[in-house]
């Protein structure tokens, strides 16, 4: 990994750790008195999860599920693959999905639909970045951190064929980093 690998800083660190906060003091009010369960979507969500519970202030128990969208490239296929599922039941309980990105939506339109079969009390989803552009199918995130543009972005939890992820930052990956890859 080369600092020509990232073309810019798009989000700083200061930048996340605040709106993070924001977002853990609206989640812990919204559930006030609910059985709430954090499903982190892995691994994307790992970095942005570890620091959304701790500001949150109510119950909260977390589980994680790992999905795959057939490929490796930089565009999701729209088949989605579970590669690990929840270790509980979640009937009754209100699930709150924690993804690093929403692209086309694909998977989390597919995650979705599969969890309320499942019986959960109620079902939101909170990402931390969201590209609206890009949208496929119709899906909305209950909790945002930040809109962004159509660009290939990595750091925070956020990877390119699996590195990157342990950025402090989410930065823009150069094009010449996945051209040079085709
Ligand atoms: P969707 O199904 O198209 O919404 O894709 C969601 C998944 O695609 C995310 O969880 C990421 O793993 C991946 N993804 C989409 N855009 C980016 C990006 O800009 N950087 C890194 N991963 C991305
Ligand atoms: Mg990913």
């Amino acid at each position: 990994m080369k600092d020509s690998d990232i073309k810019s800083v798009l989000i700083t660190e200061e930048q996340l750790a605040a709106k993070v906060a924001e977002m853990g003091a609206q989640i812990s009010k919204d559930y006030q008195g609910r059985k709430l369960i954090i499903l982190g979507v892995l691994k994307g969500s790992v970095v942005f999860m570890s620091d959304l519970i701790r500001s949150i202030t109510v119950p909260v128990e977390m589980d994680f599920m790992a999905v795959s969208s057939y490929g490796a490239g930089v565009k999701t296929s729209g088949v989605v693959k579970i590669l690990k599922d929840l270790d509980r039941l979640i009937a009754g309980y209100d699930v709150l999905v924690v993804e690093d990105i929403l692209d086309s939506g694909m998977t989390l339109s597919y995650l979705t639909e599969l969890l309320r079969e499942r019986d959960p009390a109620s079902i939101r989803i909170a990402t931390l970045l969201d590209k609206p552009d890009r949208r496929k199918v119709d899906i909305k995130p209950d909790y945002v951190g930040f809109t962004i543009p159509d660009e290939f972005v990595v750091g925070y939890g956020l990877d390119y064929a699996e590195l990157y992820r342990n950025l402090p930052y989410v930065g823009i990956l150069s094009p010449s980093v996945y051209e040079s890859n085709q």
